[in-house]
């Protein structure tokens, strides 16, 4: 593909994210109080990918501003320069109630993931928790076993984390969060996203 100009990729990606902030395609756009885009850079070697946006999330229109994305934002300070560029998105680009994450709306949701990643093009993908890993790889193992690894999806790599959520819920799995967090530093260190 030809490399693309800054400004055109910043006018694409802000006509999309503007398609997304007023998508009414599923029952979730009714009790929203603003879809929730991106944050990042346009050009990331590497993008988060969450679930769903939460309350916090919901309020302020950023993905991971809430706990879960303090967790997070201190894994990314920890990362340091070896992270380089980044972005964080969601599945789900509006707070489904009472935080439950539906398939349905996934399912209508799924091209704007498919897009801002066609404009990103990162080398490498995190995702966040079950529903983000199941999004990116269909009929995946469970989180817990694939954790902490790099891992191969059908089109690009990735190094599946659990969700900073259930890092904040356990002791056990911050324990295996940090871990996990620092085995993708050492990925980072070796030069993993440079020979992808
Ligand atoms: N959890 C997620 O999966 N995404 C957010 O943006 C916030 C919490």
């Amino acid at each position: 593909m030809s490399p693309v100009s800054e400004e055109a990729l910043r006018r694409a990606f802000e006509l999309l994210s503007e398609e997304i902030r007023r998508c009414t395609l599923c029952p979730l756009a009714a009790s929203r109080t603003h879809a929730v885009v991106y944050r990042g850079s346009l050009r990331p070697r590497l993008v988060f990918v969450g679930e769903a946006p939460g309350r916090a999330e919901d309020l302020a229109g950023q993905p991971f501003v809430g706990r879960s994305g303090r967790l997070l934002d201190r894994a990314i300070d920890q990362l340091g320069s070896g992270l380089g560029a980044y972005g964080v998105l969601n599945v789900l680009k509006c707070r489904p109630p009472e935080n439950r994450f539906d398939p349905h709306a996934a399912r209508t949701c799924r091209p704007y993931l498919d897009r801002q990643l066609g404009l990103l093009r990162p080398s490498a993908l995190v995702p966040l928790g079950t529903k983000a890993l199941a999004a990116l790889e269909p009929g995946a193992p469970a989180i817990l076993e694939v954790a902490g690894r790099p891992r191969r999806f059908a089109d690009r790599w990735g190094f599946p984390l659990i969700h900073p959520a259930a890092a904040l819920r356990s002791t056990r799995l911050h324990r295996r969060w940090d871990q996990d967090v620092q085995a993708l530093g050492s990925w980072l260190r070796r030069g993993a996203l440079e020979t992808l």
